[in-house]
């Protein structure tokens, strides 16, 4: 052992995560020594609070509050960035690459609203960086797109990216659990983002399918640019209502491509699944993505899509990769840093063309002609009803109508809404779900 060498991590980060990394590699430790033939030591640990109570013990000599002293530190060789949030993570992450480290993080938001730029300073300085972790948890999904398929194009990748949603959704839909309560509990299993809207209002998946985009067809895809809606309007009642319709209720990230107009579309929605389906029996943090490519046909990898273990398993991984890349040299996860000019140059399809079928809850007057106008202004906005489902509401003098609708696209249901929410008998903003038409 003592004419190997020696690979320092500098771990940046020991909340949820990083105490993860830390108790699993410390019982691993010998074990992954053996297989990769390196001594692999966690140097230095980086924290905010030098005093709060931990899980795990960490030698007080290895702490530091100064994370960017992990990254320029000569000894160091990978640069864990386990802190979440895009300033300090940006900074550490890109100083580390000028220096040629490797860097593994966990951190989608920091590589969606950053990633050109990581990847070029990683090109540019012969730095790496490492991210199985970003994208659905325990899942290895970004091994297998960019290794185990890379002879595919992708026509169209989805699925359920976000544990904590996934969670809440189920606890709902299966006990009937009030929504403030499950994301509570959530949290308390350590599955929920520090700042929890970014769970929620669907920015997660967002940004976990801004990654996805970018490894199967080399665009960067902002949010900005995509439909991003949560799951905080959702109540027991549209479980009901989807369930009496033969449907269950995901928030997904869909990736599709267009391979004959070169269109690439990318949203993120509550979608009504068939009950029967594969994603719609997946439950509680457990992630589940359905990718469809042109050799392989549609492959679907299910496991947990957050929480401490599951997040750790993907980043241990990384640290591996990262070990056998300071041994050996680059290796296949290189790939997709530089796609071939053939696969990249999609342009992005207008959101408003995208077509599909609605679910539309309304909270109307319950008096008669009401349904009327309802029906009225679908039809002048080409919307063709296919069902109507109508049910006391808990506000006095109204009730629950919930239409589904025949394809069409989404300027026009935009459009109705717009007029529904202007009739003086519309009670509350219309919530608009999607029905999946997904599986092949
Ligand atoms: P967390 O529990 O909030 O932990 C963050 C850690 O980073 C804490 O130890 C904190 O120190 C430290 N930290 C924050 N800012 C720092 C700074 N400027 N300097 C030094 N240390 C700093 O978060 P987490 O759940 O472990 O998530 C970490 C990252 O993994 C995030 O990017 C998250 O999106 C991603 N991720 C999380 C999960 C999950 O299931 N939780 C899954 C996949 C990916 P203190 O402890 O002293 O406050
Ligand atoms: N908050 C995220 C989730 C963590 O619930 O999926 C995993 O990326």
């Amino acid at each position: 052992m003592s004419n190997r060498r020696t690979i320092n991590i500098g771990l940046c980060g020991l909340g949820t995560v990083g105490q993860g990394v830390w108790k699993h590699f410390g019982r691993l430790r010998a074990e992954l020594e053996a297989r990769l033939g390196a001594r692999i030591v966690i140097r230095r640990v980086a924290v905010r609070s030098l005093s709060k109570a931990r899980a795990v013990k960490v030698p007080r000599a290895k702490l530091t509050t100064d994370a960017l002293a992990l990254a320029t530190d000569p000894g160091i060789d990978i640069v864990c960035e386990l802190m979440g949030g895009t300033e300090a993570a940006r900074a550490v992450t890109l100083r580390a690459l000028r220096l040629g480290k490797v860097v593994v993080s966990a951190n989608k938001a920091l590589i969606c609203a950053h990633g050109a730029e990581i990847f070029a300073a990683a090109r540019r300085h012969g730095g790496h960086f490492l991210f199985e972790a970003s994208v659905a948890g325990g899942i290895p999904l970004i091994k297998a797109i960019r290794e185990g398929l890379v002879a595919n194009r992708f026509a169209r990748i989805y699925g359920i990216l976000n544990g904590t949603c996934n969670y809440i959704l189920t606890q709902m839909e299966d006990l009937d659990a009030p929504y403030a309560s499950v994301l509570e509990e959530a949290k308390r299993l350590g599955y929920a983002e520090a700042q929890e809207s970014l769970d929620v209002e669907g920015w997660d998946t967002a940004h976990k399918a801004s990654i996805l985009a970018w490894l199967a067809h080399g665009v960067w895809v902002r949010p900005e640019q995509m439909i991003v809606e949560g799951i905080e309007r959702i109540t027991p009642a549209d479980f009901k209502n989807a369930a009496s319709l033969g449907y269950g209720i995901k928030l997904l990230g869909i990736i599709t491509r267009d391979f004959e107009t070169d269109e690439i579309s990318v949203r993120v929605h509550p979608t009504l699944l068939p009950e029967g389906s594969v994603l719609a029996r997946v439950s509680g943090v457990f992630n589940a993505i359905s990718v469809s490519g042109d050799v392989v046909g549609t492959t679907v990898y299910i496991g947990r899509g957050a929480g401490q273990d599951a997040t750790a398993s993907a980043v241990i991984s990384d640290i591996t990769d990262a070990v056998a890349l300071l041994l050996h040299g680059k290796g296949a996860h290189f790939m997709g840093e530089e796609l071939p000019p053939a696969s990249r140059g999609a342009r992005m399809a207008p959101p408003e063309r995208i077509r599909g079928r609605y679910y539309v809850r309304l909270t109307v007057a319950d008096r008669p002609g009401v349904l009327a106008r309802v029906a009225t202004i679908m039809a002048r906005n080409r919307m063709s009803i296919a069902s109507v489902i109508q049910n006391p509401s808990e506000r006095p003098g109204s009730a629950s109508l919930v239409l589904t609708t025949h394809e069409s696209d989404e300027r026009s249901v935009r459009a109705a809404l717009r007029s529904l929410c202007a009739l003086g008998s519309v009670r509350e903003e219309p919530l608009l779900l999607r029905i999946g038409d997904l599986e092949d």
